[in-house]
């Protein structure tokens, strides 16, 4: 079966979406030849009485203990750095970045997820109090002791992924070679901040886009990739896309939509995956018809004529 270029985002699995409803997506999603699976430790610590993640896991952790021969299917992604470590503490008290939280960190992962390995880690949000060569460092001895497949970084600025990678090659340890950004094909205005959202540097930029299209080894996942679901509900859509670029890319984007007979969230999805460089999208959907909705999505095509219509409107 062909392996579809999208990933699961299972945030929610465990909290907002219960285990039957979660396990059933799970079920769906391979049936349908995707494979790679997106969670957190922190996942959702936000949504929990706990006050503390790893609902998410727990619930990969179970399904896949349940299904022998599935892990080895399955490209398993979870990121640290974010879990608090005090109930409410979030953001200023959590566990942050230093060595020893990595190495925590995984361990937690890795037993809640009921693996031995993950294939990308990810360093889930910047923290500007761990030494970064610490850092570097931590994450690289992973890869090297074979717990980590690939390293990954959500959410930081560009000049600090650079920074550190320039670290990881000095070093002969594996470095970040994946991005995780908040990416769609509409874009916020500059600057605008979405209140909630505690990340400054959470938006991937065209710098990035030009970054990862001019680095053979780097990867880019885009999460909130349907903006929550506002390209169907707009009453969700952000203040902070409220500009004449909005107005200019909802109008093609409903012109090549009604074109192809598809929806916005599909040919939203169809421009990620298919332009250069191709950028992974991680789909967070809450039952069965928005899981076929995005699945169909991401095995479009779109020809050169749509996307340059896509690409030209701003
Ligand atoms: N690295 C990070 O910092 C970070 C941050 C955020 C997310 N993520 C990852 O990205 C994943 C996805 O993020 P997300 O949940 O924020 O983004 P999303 O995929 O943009 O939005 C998911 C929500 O959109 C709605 N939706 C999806 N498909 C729809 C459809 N066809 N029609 C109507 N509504 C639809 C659903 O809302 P309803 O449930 O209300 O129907 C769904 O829960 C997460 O699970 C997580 O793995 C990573």
């Amino acid at each position: 079966m062909e392996k579809l270029n999208v990933v699961l985002g299972t945030m929610h699995f465990g909290t907002k979406l219960p285990e039957r409803e979660s396990r059933e997506l799970l079920d769906r999603f391979v049936d349908a030849g995707g494979t790679m699976l997106d969670t957190a430790d922190c996942y959702a610590f936000w949504g929990s009485h706990t006050g503390f993640g790893g609902q998410s896991e727990e619930i990969i952790g179970r399904w896949l203990a349940d299904r022998p021969g599935m892990r080895e299917r399955l490209y398993i992604s979870t990121k640290v750095g974010a879990e608090p470590t005090v109930a409410g503490g979030f953001p200023e008290r959590k566990q942050g970045l230093s060595a020893a939280a990595i190495r925590q960190g995984i361990q937690g992962s890795l037993k809640r997820l009921g693996v031995d390995r993950v294939d990308m880690y990810w360093a889930h949000m910047e923290d500007r109090t761990a030494d970064l060569q610490e850092t570097v460092s931590a994450f690289g001895d992973l890869v090297t002791d074979g717990t980590v497949g690939r390293l990954g970084v959500c959410n930081h600025p560009l000049w600090m992924v650079e920074r550190a990678r320039r670290i990881a090659e000095a070093d002969g340890i594996a470095g970040y070679t994946a991005i995780q950004h908040s990416y769609s094909y509409l874009l916020p205005r500059p600057l605008a901040r979405i209140e909630g959202k505690v990340h400054r540097f959470g938006n991937l930029t065209d710098d990035m886009v030009d970054y990862v299209q001019s680095n053979d080894d780097m990867w880019a996942w885009a999460y909130t990739p349907l903006l929550e679901g506002a390209y169907s509900k707009p009453e969700r859509m952000h203040e902070a896309y409220d500009h004449p670029g909005t107005t200019r890319r909802l109008a093609v984007l409903d012109e090549v939509a009604t074109e192809l007979g598809a929806t916005r969230n599909q040919v939203v999805l169809a421009w990620l995956t298919g332009g250069e460089p191709t950028i992974t999208p991680i789909v967070g959907v809450s039952g069965a018809e928005q899981l076929d909705e995005a699945l169909a999505g991401v095995a479009m095509e779109l020809n050169q004529e749509h996307r340059a219509r896509l690409d030209a409107a701003s």
